[in-house]
């Protein structure tokens, strides 16, 4: 018998956690869920339940927020979240179910773009998302760094407590996240729960330590029994907020190695020190995944560093969203409608959430034949689709 979909009111959170829970192998305990609840908008929750005794057998959740367009627009999304289907109902369409309906009732209400960080990265391109930016993982052995000579960012840093890093760094943050595209905003329930700092969510490390500059803010926690400093959050809304920054954090004594697991990888980071080769990459991920709602909303959204003019055949298998529009953009502004025009380019909605964001050319997307298009346009598209920094989200959902 197929399962009943139906939207959660806030009494479902305990049962969602036991379902979410196992999907995910973890048990939540009632001051997670209590630490978690001003963040959970219940009307966000799609579940899927038998339709004989109401269990959940399925969850779909999203949070509220705006991200940072490629130029600086910033756009109101969702960021979808808490997906899991019961281990015992798994391959039997329960997420296909939820992810159309969700997705579905994300275009009725007019978003033009909803994001995702997934767990595999073979489940969601086919309903329509693609890879928009990528995560990777730092160390650097601190004790060989030495920082160059006119590297920017000298002094300015204060360790602060958790009481004003609250006060003080959201308004970094904001600033930062301005300036980066892919970035999602932090609202003051996100700030308060990610600086709860709960003893049994640190991993065997200490509780978090805050760095505050007048242009950007830092967190880590130190792991004394591998001398590690584990950096959580880096910010910064200018060169030498960043630069001073890092020199702290690198600048600690007694620690062997510092890690950072979301370090992008157009961080200047490596060209601060005289040798860059001690910024070591030890992992690299596809972190965010966007879906477009809306072509012509999300191709509006965003600037681009040189004109472009092109006509794209979008196709959306999954939402059947897509269409023939052309695409008039530049520096100051763009403009995207439906039309009825040869195309310039053939590609699936999914890859448009990838080019969009600029951190993968199109060329190399051409290469895996996910884009269609003459070298001349590809050229076009690569020059125009370019972001100024690479996608970083910057709070894990
Ligand atoms: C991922 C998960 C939600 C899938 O739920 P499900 O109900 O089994 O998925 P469906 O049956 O609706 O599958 C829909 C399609 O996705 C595919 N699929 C599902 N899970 C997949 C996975 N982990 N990897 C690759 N493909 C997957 C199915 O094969 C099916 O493919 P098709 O379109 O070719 O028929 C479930 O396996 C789960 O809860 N996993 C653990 C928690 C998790 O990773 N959640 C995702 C968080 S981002």
């Amino acid at each position: 018998m197929k399962t009943l979909i139906r939207r959660a009111v806030a009494e479902d959170l305990p049962a969602i956690a036991v379902a979410d829970g196992r999907g995910f192998g973890l048990h939540y305990s009632e001051q997670d869920l209590d630490d978690f609840r001003p963040l959970f908008e219940p009307e966000r929750y799609l579940l899927a339940c038998e339709p004989d005794d109401g269990v959940i057998l399925g969850v779909a959740g999203s949070f509220s927020f705006e991200v940072t367009m490629p130029g600086g627009a910033a756009l109101p999304t969702q960021g979808v979240t808490w997906v899991s289907v019961a281990t015992t109902h798994r391959r039997r369409g329960i997420l296909r179910d939820l992810m159309r309906e969700q997705h579905q009732g994300f275009a009725e209400e007019g978003l033009a773009l909803s994001l995702l960080t997934a767990s595999e990265g073979g489940i969601y391109g086919r309903f329509g998302y693609g890879q928009a930016g990528r995560s990777r993982t730092v160390q650097v052995q601190r004790r060989l760094v030495r920082f160059r000579r006119d590297a920017p960012g000298l002094g300015g840093v204060r360790l602060v407590d958790a009481a004003e890093a609250r006060v003080r760094a959201p308004e970094v943050h904001r600033r930062w996240a301005a300036l980066t595209p892919g970035a999602v905003s932090r609202d003051d329930r996100w700030w308060d729960c990610l600086l709860l700092d709960r003893p049994d969510h640190r991993d065997g490390a200490t509780g978090l330590f805050h760095l505050l500059h007048a242009d950007g803010y830092a967190s880590y926690r130190i792991h004394h029994a591998d001398s590690t400093c584990r950096v959580v959050d880096v910010f910064a809304a200018t060169d030498e907020a960043h630069g001073a920054l890092w020199r702290t954090l690198l600048g600690l004594d007694l620690m062997d190695t510092v890690t950072s697991d979301s370090c992008p990888v157009d961080d200047p980071l490596p060209f601060l020190l005289e040798d860059t080769r001690q910024v070591r990459t030890s992992g690299m991920a596809d972190g965010l995944w966007a879906r477009v709602l809306d072509v012509t909303a999300v191709l509006e959204a965003r600037r681009y560093p040189v004109e472009i003019d092109v006509v794209l055949d979008v196709t959306d298998p999954f939402l059947d969203l897509g269409g023939c529009f052309r695409l008039r953009g530049g520096p100051d502004g763009a403009h995207c409608e439906r039309v009825t025009a040869t195309p310039d380019v053939h590609l699936e909605i999914g890859t448009l959430g990838t080019l969009v964001f600029g951190v993968h050319r199109a060329h190399t997307l051409a290469r895996a034949k996910l884009i269609g298009a003459e070298p001349s346009v590809l050229g076009q598209l690569d020059a125009a689709m370019a972001g100024e920094r690479e996608v970083r989200h910057g709070t894990s959902f």
